[in-house]
């Protein structure tokens, strides 16, 4: 099976971004994260990519929560996956702690959602128990991603046999759940990081933004 590509538009993206990608791209592999306005459009324009939401809330049922987007809303729209635990929202909103996560992903899988929980080098401690558990007893329905906070936005990436150690250390502790790579992937390093043994896939942030780059790292053909 193709390796898994993932886009993170985070805080980014024009309604003209949205007719680009939805017009070029198409692909079984290409899941796209998109901010939250833009995925409802995204699916009435194409059904030919997967989609993501950045986030859900902790809360599962409908209610009195002022700005928040539940796991059910979103599968309820035809999005497919969730990304949760994005290093970026645990530092800065603090809203991300272990325990939270652990909602958003226990709400993300009983939704129907498949759930790419990101995790940086301190993997052992984002994951608690608890996590560990829901990981396990769903492996089907949820995905790490690998995300060493120094790769993050930087343009540096560890050396490649670096992250084939995490990712066999990964594999091992969470009972060889699928996991992705992220951090300053981009269409020059793509193939190599993708060749790396047991990765399943790319979670891809800057590079996401440009259609020609997303189609040279899909035509790898990994
Ligand atoms: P980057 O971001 O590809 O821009 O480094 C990756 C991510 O934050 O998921």
């Amino acid at each position: 099976m193709s390796k898994l590509i993932v886009g993170n538009w985070k805080m980014n993206g024009t309604t003209d971004l949205v007719d680009e990608f939805s017009r070029m791209m198409e692909a079984d592999n290409l899941v796209l994260g998109l901010p939250y306005i833009f995925l409802s459009s995204f699916r009435s324009k194409t059904g030919k990519i997967k989609l993501a939401a950045q986030d859900c809330s902790i809360f599962s049922e409908y209610g009195s929560y002022t700005g928040e987007v539940s796991a059910k809303m979103l599968r309820s729209i035809g999005v497919e996956y969730v990304i949760l635990g994005h290093s970026e929202r645990r530092a800065l909103s603090l809203l991300d702690s272990a325990k939270n996560v652990y909602r958003k992903l226990s709400n993300a899988i009983e939704a129907g959602l498949i759930a790419i929980l990101c995790i940086d080098e301190s993997y052992d401690q984002l994951i608690d128990k608890n996590t560990a558990k829901l990981i396990e007893e769903n492996d089907e329905k949820v995905i790490l991603a690998y995300e060493p906070l120094s790769a993050i936005g930087t343009g540096v990436v560890p050396d490649i046999l670096e992250i084939a150690e995490q990712i066999v250390d990964i594999k091992e502790r969470y009972h060889g759940v699928t996991t992705l790579y992220g951090g300053s992937v981009n269409s020059k390093n793509a193939s190599e990081i993708l060749s790396i043994e047991g990765i399943d896939g790319v979670l891809i942030g800057g590079a996401s933004l440009k259609a020609a780059e997303m189609n040279t790292i899909l035509s790898t053909g990994l």
